[in-house]
């Protein structure tokens, strides 16, 4: 398989999107994403590439392996390292679920945005435990959609973040799967797991923040479903208009939007 459908798809768009998320949610989600020097980190689910700009560049000794299932993604995401001159990335093609690579072959993983994608993210966290070293770190970072609230409130624009969620489930993925990193890397049998919850807090007297993270990422990240949500006849499309414009609504200047992000760490 060269790769997989999944809810948000491989639009240019969506390629910046998730440029815009890496970015904006840098120091959020990365400000502790620290490896010694000389390990091996696999990075599984890379994308194109977003968050492994950072974490080529936080950790400039540590030999990074960034694997995807969409070959397509892989190169935008190489061309995006070659661009920077970064050496301490290779990438693999390949699915996490049959992985091409040796048992115990790295020090650590990090996994980002990935496993509410996934129909058993249990199972992808057992295939990526027999590629760790024993007394290695796993780190998961995902969202949770049920933790964005906002002001003004709306009926309406929760109901698009609904059917986001609601979609998502559809094709087997979970939207709230932040909430649950703690049992999932527990029923994988992590040890010494610890999960931080990551805020973002945007309103007016953070301008970045609206723009990098209500605007580009979570409000774009809605509108990209307006298509599949009509036809799934879960919205009208009128409301669905009244449920954008909602949210686009808490980006003025008495406007405020929340959103929690969770990172978890577990050993094997
Ligand atoms: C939302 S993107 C996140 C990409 C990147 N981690 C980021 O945060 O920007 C999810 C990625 O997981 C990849 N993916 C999904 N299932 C996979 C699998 N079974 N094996 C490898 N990659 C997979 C998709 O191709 C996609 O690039």
């Amino acid at each position: 398989m060269d790769s997989l459908q999944y809810i948000h798809g491989y639009s240019s768009t969506e390629f910046r999107r998730l440029q815009d998320q890496a970015q904006t949610l840098t120091t959020l989600l990365h400000h502790d994403t620290l490896y010694p020097p000389q390990t091996r980190v696999l990075e599984a689910g890379c994308g194109i590439g977003a968050q492994t700009l950072i974490l080529a560049k936080n950790n400039p000794q540590t030999q990074i392996v960034s694997l995807d299932i969409s070959s397509e993604s892989i190169k935008t995401a190489r061309a995006s390292i070659d661009e920077v001159g970064y050496s301490n990335v290779s990438f693999l093609h390949g699915d996490l679920f049959s992985l091409p690579i040796k048992d115990e072959a790295f020090d650590h993983i990090f996994v980002c945005f990935v496993l509410e994608h996934l129909p058993n993210p249990k199972k992808a966290l057992d295939c990526l435990k027999s590629v760790l070293k024993t007394g290695g770190s796993l780190t998961v970072i995902e969202g949770d959609h049920g933790s964005a609230y906002f002001h003004p409130d709306s009926q309406a624009a929760k109901k698009t973040i609904q059917c986001l969620i609601d979609l998502q489930a559809q094709t087997g993925g979970n939207a709230l799967i932040g909430r649950q990193l703690y049992p999932l890397l527990s029923s994988a049998r992590y040890r010494n797991i610890h999960v931080s919850p990551r805020m973002v807090y945007a309103d007016a007297s953070f301008p970045k923040m609206v723009e990098g993270f209500t605007k580009n990422t979570f409000n774009a990240m809605i509108e990209g479903v307006k298509e599949q949500a009509i036809s799934a006849k879960m919205i009208k499309e009128k409301e669905w208009e009244d449920g954008i414009r909602d949210l686009y609504r808490t980006r003025e200047k008495d406007g405020v939007f929340c959103y929690t992000f969770f990172k978890a760490i577990g050993i094997k």
